[in-house]
């Protein structure tokens, strides 16, 4: 089975070929960042209007490097949501268009269903296979979730974010010191040579039962340690420890919701099963670590994606694919952009 993946959701365009037997066979990931920079964060009709210029471009070249043709293909899976509505139409267009000149399946993909499948793709991290059901950890710029995973479109989701999204504390926590967009990639960087008892900041629902998160307290504590230093820019040093005092409080909240959760999936399911950490804010190495080490404390094997997989892709949504075509579920050419799209059906 041959898929070619389309994601257009947000600030990346890209494509991918990826086969059911788990092999890359290209991945183009375009990122619109320098044209979104000076407005500190995604504007959605330059994201749309970006996406429509160059999606022709970075098919072509990944059916090049891929060395496929059309007709070879299985399927074509493309996101479907959710994400900014201007960039999914002009993904689900262009795969409507190649499903239907190529006779080919039209797979419709639940974005956050390609981050929680990727490991699937990539395996663990001894390099097993990650088979269901297992527990997931969805930290991206848009969403926080702690879901079980017991299938593919199976989810069963135990806590989630009752604010902000992780990767949108990052980013505006980041705003606020003057780093730029986006902030997950420079947080971590500075957070390395900080001093993490520096600032005292708060560790959200740290203590409370349940799995659910909240990071809107953190991020106005950040404003309001920066407020209290001296006012001008912040000098690096300031910026280093705040960034570490910052990361430690998300790695400190991270373990408390996760410790709740990997509990939970214990008590359903009493053979275990993976940990898995996914999205966007699992490419930073010091929380992959952290909650790495939860897991062996659970003695849970752990996967997460390689760092290049874990924000936006189209190979994830190609993988998807593959696991949605296998199981029959394809999509008729009337379907429509899903800017809000849960993967649990009755959320
Ligand atoms: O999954 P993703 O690419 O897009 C969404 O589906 O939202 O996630 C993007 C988010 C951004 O908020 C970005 O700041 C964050 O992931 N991110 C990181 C790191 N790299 C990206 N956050 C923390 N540390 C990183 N190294
Ligand atoms: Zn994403």
């Amino acid at each position: 089975m041959i898929i070619l993946g389309i994601e257009t959701s947000c600030d990346e365009t890209s494509a991918a070929i990826v086969t059911s037997k788990k092999e890359i066979l290209a991945n183009e990931v375009f990122s619109q960042l320098e044209e979104h920079k000076p407005y500190g964060g995604v504007v959605p009709e330059i994201a749309a209007r970006s996406h429509i210029s160059i999606l022709d471009t970075i098919i072509k070249r990944t059916m090049d490097k891929a060395k496929i043709e059309f007709p070879e293909l299985s399927g074509v899976a493309v996101t479907g949501g959710p994400g900014l509505v201007g960039g999914l139409l002009v993904g689900i267009t262009t795969a409507k268009a190649i499903s239907f000149a190529h006779r080919l399946p039209f797979i419709a993909v639940n974005h956050l269903e390609g981050h929680a499948l990727t490991v699937r793709l990539t395996g663990d991290n001894s390099g097993k296979n990650v088979s269901f059901p297992y527990l997931l950890l969805l930290i991206s710029g848009g969403h926080c979730q702690i879901l079980i995973v017991d299938g593919v479109s199976d989810y069963k989701r135990l806590g989630s974010t009752i604010d902000d999204a992780l990767g949108e504390a990052f980013d505006k926590s980041s705003k606020m010191m003057g780093l730029g967009y986006p902030g997950g990639p420079k947080v971590e960087q500075y957070a390395k040579l900080g001093l993490k008892t520096r600032f005292p900041l708060p560790r959200p629902l740290k203590g409370r039962p349940g799995c659910n998160f909240s990071f809107s307290g953190l991020k106005t504590k950040v404003r309001q340690t920066i407020e209290s230093l001296p006012p001008g820019p912040l000098n690096t040093r300031d910026i280093q420890d705040l960034c570490a005092s910052f990361q430690d409080a998300v790695g400190e909240v991270l373990i408390d919701r996760c410790t709740h959760a990997i509990e939970e999936f214990l008590s359903k399911h009493s053979n275990g099963g993976h940990f898995v950490v996914a999205g966007g804010v699992a490419a930073n190495i010091n929380l992959r670590q952290r909650l790495m080490k939860l897991a062996e404390n659970y003695n849970l094997p752990f996967a997460c994606p390689p760092i290049n997989l874990c924000t936006d892709n189209a190979a994830m949504i190609a993988w998807a694919g593959v696991e949605l075509l296998k199981n029959n579920k394809t999509n008729n050419l009337d379907f429509c952009a899903r800017p809000k799209w849960p993967l649990e059906p009755s959320s």
